[in-house]
């Protein structure tokens, strides 16, 4: 049975019970419209804690003021029966109100800033972003407390912006990256692929697609990456996208790749219609001569 909850003060009660029985406790935040992806990643917080919480919360904070916040898909009764089957132990589902009380959310004042990864590439289209994500997400920790907190690759950069935020102020979680989940034609599921037409679903598999081509050219010794991405980008742009960003970067802490880095990962956006699609590949080069 999936409890569900809606309040700090709720969630603090059963926690306390948990951590009196010295149960590990494992987490996994989402807005909600939960698909397959969210479910690989349930599956990977039950096999590393003793009791598993899942979050829906859209946090308005995270989107900018021409975003789809109001548009953002909720199926709250179908997000619920998923999680009860997947044997989920809680369900923290609160209110903007419980939140983020008292003055609107827009105007707190306490928010945790990670510069530089916050800055580049979705940082760079969506100001603001990655300090909504990483003031949430250190909410949600402090509000959970989990043991380890399970995050999905397909936000890469979401990813690396939590790890260094949980890096860089000491907290006392273990943050799990797991693999991107995709349909069979490989487009990266996402809860915004419905925002796709027909034919806009047919196009958007060339995301992934132009993903592999890059990183086939790469493992296959192409040096000149400037070139790799404006391939990319305009392929991408030939199939009706139109891209953001198509770029190569160290996986690590995704800056500009240096001769010698072999971890690297191509990492693209692009519109497609009403939907703003997001992408990437790891790629590790093997050492040539
Ligand atoms: P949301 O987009 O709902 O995603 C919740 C989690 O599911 C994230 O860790 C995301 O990377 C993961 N996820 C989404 N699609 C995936 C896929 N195809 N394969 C694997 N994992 C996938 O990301 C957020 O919510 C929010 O920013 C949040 C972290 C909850 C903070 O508000």
């Amino acid at each position: 049975m999936t409890a569900t909850v809606t309040t700090l003060a709720a969630m603090h009660a059963t926690l306390r019970g948990w951590r009196r029985q010295g149960l590990h406790v494992a987490f996994v935040p989402t807005m909600g419209n939960l698909h397959y992806g969210h479910m690989t990643l349930v599956e990977a917080a039950r096999a590393r804690g003793d009791r598993v919480v899942v979050s829906i919360f859209v946090n308005p904070t995270q989107f900018g003021p021409s975003e789809d916040f109001l548009t953002y898909p909720s199926t709250p009764e179908a997000d619920f029966a998923k999680l009860e089957e997947l044997g989920v132990d809680l369900l923290f589902a609160p209110s903007v109100e419980e939140m983020y009380p008292g003055e609107h959310c827009h105007h707190q004042r306490t928010v945790i800033q990670v510069p530089e990864l916050s800055d580049i590439l979705c940082g760079a289209y969506r100001p603001g972003h990655f300090t909504g994500v990483a003031t949430v997400v250190n909410k949600l920790f402090n509000i959970v407390q989990p043991d380890v907190a399970v995050f999905g690759s397909k936000d890469f950069q979401q990813l690396a912006v939590i790890r260094r935020m949980v890096y860089e102020l000491s907290m006392p979680v273990e943050i799990v990256g797991a693999p991107i989940a995709r349909e069979p034609d490989g487009l990266a599921m996402s809860s915004r692929n419905m925002y796709l037409t027909a034919d806009q679903r047919q196009q958007a598999v060339e995301l992934y697609r132009t993903l592999c081509a890059a990183r086939d050219a790469l493992a296959a010794g192409a040096k000149d990456l400037p070139a790799v991405e404006a391939d990319g980008a305009a392929r991408l742009e030939g199939h009706g996208f139109r891209p953001d960003y198509f770029s190569v970067r160290r996986a690590d802490d995704l800056q500009e790749p240096e001769p010698g880095d072999r971890d690297l990962v191509i990492l693209a956006a692009a519109w497609l219609g009403k939907a703003r699609l997001i992408d990437n590949l790891t790629l590790t080069l093997t050492l040539t001569g």
